[in-house]
């Protein structure tokens, strides 16, 4: 209640001043309001584009798609209120400038920091200048080891084999509906909390107890995300000092997963004292063995990693399964592929898998996990179409917008079309044509590329496989019906994705 009160107290002065007199003004000049086509919005004086942003509701990465594939130089400048700019842009060669020449200028900055640091701290996806650079060179160098991909490849078949391929069999025998996204969530949580530091918080195991950590992660995660939708950061900020509402949880929330992943760090640091090495060989390990013992850089390093890790291969890997059912021609091709391979198919089979992994990027183009990705412009610039950019304007690459583009993917950009990605060699086999990052920043590009691409792959790719190579995922939606993507910090399939099982074997000898 308290909560609700200080909302209108704080929104009043803004709506009487502000909003209603321009409120008015938008409905006596706007001269068809039911039936409205693209175009490009006019800011108003004050609050800018607020009012068409509202009127958007949950449709705010398919709205400014549209306007910014028709917008000159596919950039656009969304006017927030009280004159704060946001540069919007589809533009390959603008998208090169701010990921990688002008890279220094472009950085999280201080919203970003500021909104995610009571939860992230200072960990790798929240920081920048030195702080960030250094935990990179640490960090990439054990992303490239042959042991971390072995072990990652251990964890993913361990998780598949005797967690996910059991609750399928089981749906599958009882004709039960799931919610797919969520299965696919709680997997790669799994997963990328085994990797990261070595704990399993059986999430995917559907009579295990919640693990506090998993319910505590989750809700932490969606509301320092929901601190960025406020129309005011203020509220948040408040509602913070008075610990009350939302940010109380919040508080309780991280205070559980700080003291959560503390605890890990402090008994790894004493089995390595005492037996001078770890037998463990995940991330938080490594780390630890290679001298990095500060409990709080290990701790958020390691937060940061769960939250790059958790629902961006889950969000790729939803949409896929979507776009496979509605494209028999391209699920044929992916099942021919698979049954090519052996059951358990090693590393180098896993990357021969050029097909699922031309389907996998052409789905990311379609539904990106990462929908928009958004800088803060450290000093003016100008980008290269001309656009000025003032001292700690955002500005934000628009990777679902791109991968719609007539200008980028030809005429036939709508069609589910893995084949854009390959090429037939003479010897019957296709071979993989990449694209290059800043036409696709999926992965995003330049210095902060993704740390954790390759090893996203692989475990998509063993993932598809083994599931597809028993069974088939059938959406349980009304015919005709399109999901929708919603994005927070990643892309979401709006109200879940729910779905029925079918065992191959059992069907066919039905
Ligand atoms: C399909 C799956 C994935 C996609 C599409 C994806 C995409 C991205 C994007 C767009 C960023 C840039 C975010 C930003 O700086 O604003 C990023 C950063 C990062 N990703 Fe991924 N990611 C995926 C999976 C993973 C996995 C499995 C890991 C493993 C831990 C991972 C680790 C990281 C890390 C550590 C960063 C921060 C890099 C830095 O700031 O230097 N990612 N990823």
């Amino acid at each position: 209640m308290i909560e609700i009160l200080l909302n209108l107290q704080l929104l009043a002065p803004f709506f009487l001043f502000f909003i209603f007199p321009v409120f008015f003004f938008f409905f006596l000049t706007s001269s068809c309001p039911t039936k409205r086509s693209i175009t490009i919005p006019k800011p108003y004086p004050l609050i800018g584009h607020y009012l068409d942003l509202k009127g958007i509701g949950n449709r705010r990465i398919q709205w400014l798609s549209d306007i910014v594939k028709i917008s000159p130089a596919t950039t656009f400048t969304l006017h927030r209120p009280l004159g704060r700019r946001q540069v919007i842009t589809g533009n390959p060669a603008t998208v090169a400038h701010i990921l990688k020449t002008r890279f220094s200028n472009y950085q999280k900055g201080y919203t970003f920091i500021h909104t995610l640091s009571d939860f992230l701290g200072t960990g790798i996806f929240n920081a920048d200048g030195n702080t960030w650079k250094f935990q990179r060179q640490v960090a990439s160098h054990e992303f490239n080891t042959k042991s971390l991909r072995k072990f990652v490849e251990h964890v993913v078949d361990v998780e598949l084999s005797d967690r996910l391929v059991p609750v399928l069999a089981s749906a599958a025998a009882q004709d039960k509906t799931l919610d797919f996204q969520d299965i696919l969530q709680r997997f790669a949580f799994d997963n990328i909390c085994k990797i990261a530091f070595g704990y399993d918080p059986e999430y995917l195991t559907p009579s295990a107890e919640r693990s506090k950590f998993a319910v505590a992660y989750e809700e932490a995660t969606e509301i320092s995300s929901k601190r960025f939708r406020e129309p005011l950061p203020l509220v948040w900020k408040i509602k913070r000092v008075l610990n009350i509402g939302s940010e109380k949880k919040l508080r309780i929330a991280v205070k559980e997963v700080h003291e959560f992943a503390k605890n890990i760090v402090r008994e790894k640091k004493k089995e390595l004292k005492e037996k001078e090495s770890l037998e463990s060989v995940d991330m938080l390990s490594r780390f630890l063995s290679s001298g990095h013992s500060d409990e709080e850089f290990v701790k958020d390093i390691v937060i940061s990693f769960i939250l790059a890790g958790k629902d961006t291969t889950s969000a790729a890997l939803t949409w896929f399964f979507w776009l496979l059912s509605k494209n028999p021609r391209v699920e044929k091709e992916v099942l021919k592929e698979i049954m090519e391979k052996s059951e358990s198919p090693v590393y180098d089979e896993v990357k021969e898998m050029v097909y699922i992994h031309a389907s996998l990027c052409e789905s990311m183009r379609l539904y990106p996990p990462v929908p928009m990705d958004t800088k803060e412009a450290a000093d003016d610039d100008v980008l290269p179409d001309g656009t000025v950019v003032k001292k700690g304007t955002l500005v934000t690459y628009h990777v679902y917008a791109m991968g719609r583009m007539e200008s980028i993917w030809g005429e036939d950009w709508a069609e589910f079309k893995p084949e854009r990605w390959l090429e037939k060699l003479q010897t019957g086999k296709w071979n993989f044509v990449g694209r290059d990052s800043f036409t696709y920043p999926v992965f995003q590009a330049g210095p902060r590329i993704c740390l954790g691409k390759e090893m996203a792959f692989m475990q998509m790719q063993r993932l598809v496989a083994g599931i597809l190579r028993r069974f088939t995922v059938v959406p349980v939606l009304t015919p005709g019906a399109e999901p929708h993507l919603i994005s927070f910090l990643s892309s979401l399939m709006e109200g879940g994705f729910p779905v029925k099982i079918v065992d191959r074997e059992a069907s066919s000898s039905n």
